[in-house]
């Protein structure tokens, strides 16, 4: 949600900018602007992809050393030229970028119009520059004074960078709940929402804290709190290579990210599933193994295609490890009423790390006395911070805005979890235990299996791209699947869909379905198989189109069924690893066909951070 770069040193700004805005696209992509320095501060704003911008600055070419870009996803104000950040203060002066929401900005506003500022803009962000240029003239102060007085005043989430024309070589940054890092060069920073766009520079950040402000001035960074004591400057080195953001030969991300995950898995099972030693061994959480395994109960909090790894993990610790589990909107836990009892652990899933809902929900459970454990993907985001502990899905930059490779990534933990958990408690046996890791160690070569098919996803969206509408069904651990696919399809190619139990179709849905509605089972070998086979025989009985992910071999849904995608066999518990393989594709290739923008489909954004 929203992009932030910055850059003071010795190199060109512009094409550091215009590069960096680029690599953050994916984080929001309503429009796009930029300020240098040349002498007077000079903006570029363009509605719209950041190419459109690039024309724009590259015909006006400035020679600046210094700058910030910003891509937006729109919250206050339709996306335009001039709601495009940065925004100027009233004399023209100072220079604002915002990724968050300015809560208390009406209020704000009304008080400076009343004071003679006028406003370019329909945005929050532009009333958080107008109130620091106030603030400076009327207490006649340093700007960092004013940034960190302003920051005091505003409620809401924010990332901000701020330059100004009086201090040219000067760069304040501060954050609450919205994530900026800075990176340090040799003889230059850059300051940026996540690391995409300084990793081909520097592998040495700072990770901002909230209520930080980094105050960059003649080749010096100085981290201090909204009452300007000084805070110490922990340098981490960032673990990403270039390679890993770039689209090697791949058309898309998306398709790159469902290509990788035969290795991503891998990659997360790697040094944790211990198959010679008949162990699960999770050093981020061994500190509270304890906790997990004497848990009254487990509550797991997330959003979208996280909250379906939730779920499934709710079917698997409620079998393997005899614990109660909910599984709760992030959003909905937040705003809720929740019950938080003695030897309750929450786990916390999510991607980005910094989904803002996911992020309060924790605040609010952490109070509430519960342990928190986070699985998340970025390394040093919000959400590991703010838990107890947690386990990293190491799946590496996930650019697609739809989540593919981070999802199975998550199972993927939360099955270690599990297994690890269950072996503690002592409420799995050997056999079962043996069966299962070796089983899980075999997923990464049967999604590669599956990936060798693709062609027949393919072949499938061609039959059925141009549906209004689309229902996925599956039981059991392939619920949450069907659910996930449902918004795989939804995302990416517009196509109406809904995910539901199998069994609930009789109780409402199946009053949709005639000749145009194609259903989507997943149809594997379970102990629900033989009533999900009488699920596709009452659809076909309706004359519904039936798509079904079916193991290698199945005979009998494959003369039921009129298209299936087969799946290689593997234990029913760990089905959902393999089953979503082609429901991903299916759902990438019906957006390609379509000629939908499947990396960044319209009004989404990756990291969604404002509630
Ligand atoms: C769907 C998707 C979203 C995210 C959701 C949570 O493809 O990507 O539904 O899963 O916004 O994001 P994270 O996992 O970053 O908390």
């Amino acid at each position: 949600m929203c992009g932030i770069i910055a850059y003071v040193g010795r190199q060109q700004a512009l094409p550091i900018l215009l590069n960096g805005l680029k690599r953050l696209e994916y984080r929001g992509y309503d429009s796009a602007g930029i300020a240098v320095m040349n002498p007077d501060l000079t903006i570029f704003k363009k509605k719209g992809k950041v190419i459109n911008l690039e024309e724009h600055a590259n015909a006006n070419s400035i020679d600046s050393t210094i700058g910030m870009g910003h891509t937006r996803w729109a919250t206050h104000g339709e996306p335009c030229d001039r709601n495009s950040h940065p925004h100027l203060s009233d004399n023209k002066k100072l220079a604002i970028i915002h990724n968050g929401i300015i809560e208390n900005y009406a209020t704000l506003k009304k008080e400076l119009q009343s004071k003679g500022h006028i406003f370019d803009s329909d945005t929050d962000s532009e009333v958080l520059i107008h109130f620091i240029e106030d603030i400076q003239e009327n207490l006649r102060c340093s700007l960092e004074d004013a940034v960190r007085i302003a920051l005091t005043r505003v409620t809401g989430a924010y990332a901000i960078v701020v330059m100004s024309q009086d201090d040219p070589d000067l760069l304040i940054a501060a954050r609450k709940s919205s994530p900026l890092i800075v990176g340090i060069g040799k003889n230059e920073f850059f300051l940026a929402s996540d690391a995409t766009p300084i990793i081909e520079y520097t592998n040495q950040v700072v990770y901002l804290k909230d209520f930080e402000v980094a105050i960059i001035k003649n080749g010096k960074l100085t981290l201090t709190d909204l009452e300007n004591n000084i805070h110490d400057t922990y340098i981490k080195e960032l673990d990403i290579e270039l390679a890993a953001i770039e689209k090697g030969n791949f058309e898309h991300y998306m398709l790159k990210e469902i290509f990788e995950q035969p290795s991503t898995i891998f990659d997360c099972m790697r040094g944790r599933l211990l198959l010679e030693d008949k162990k699960v061994y999770l050093g981020g959480i061994r500190e509270y193994i304890d906790q997990l395994s004497n848990a009254k109960r487990i509550v797991i909090i997330a959003c979208g295609t996280s909250l379906h790894a939730g779920m499934v993990a709710r079917y698997l610790f409620e079998e393997i490890c005899r614990v109660p589990v909910e599984v709760e909107y992030a959003s909905e836990f937040r705003y809720g009423n929740p019950v938080i009892r003695d030897g309750d652990v929450v786990i916390a899933i999510s991607q980005s790390g910094e989904t803002a809902d996911t992020l309060v929900a924790i605040e609010k459970a952490k109070e509430m006395g519960a342990i928190i454990l986070g699985v998340c993907n970025v390394v040093g985001s919000s959400i590991p911070r703010a838990s107890h502990a947690g386990v990293y899905t190491h799946a590496g930059a996930e650019i697609g805005v739809a989540s593919t490779k981070a999802f199975t990534a998550q199972l993927t933990v939360l099955y270690l979890i599990a297994l690890q958990v269950a072996k503690e408690k002592g409420t799995i046996d050997n056999e079962r235990f043996k069966k299962l890791i070796t089983e899980l160690d075999l997923i990464p070569e049967k999604v590669q299996q599956i990936l060798e098919n693709s062609y027949i996803a393919q072949s499938l969206a061609s039959l059925y791209m141009d549906a209004k509408s689309m229902i996925y069904l599956g039981r059991g651990y392939n619920f949450p699947i069907a659910l996930e696919g449902a918004l795989k399809i939804k995302e990416i190619s517009y196509i109406h869909a809904e995910g539901y139990p199998a069994a609930e179709m009789k109780h409402g849905p199946i009053a949709l379905i005639d000749e145009e509605m194609p259903v989507v089972f997943i149809a594997t070998k379970d102990h629900t198989y033989e009533k999900i086979v009488s699920n596709i025989q009452e659809v076909k009985a309706r004359k519904g189109k039936v798509i079904a992910v079916v193991n290698e071999g199945d005979d009998v849904v494959k003369h039921l069924a009129d298209h299936v995608m087969e799946i290689p066999e593997t234990d029913p518990l760990l089905t959902p690893l393999l089953a979503v393989i082609p429901l991903q594709l299916f759902a990438y290739y019906t957006g390609v066909l379509k000629g939908c923008n499947v990396d960044q489909p319209r009004n989404l954004a990756k990291s969604v951070t404002v509630e």
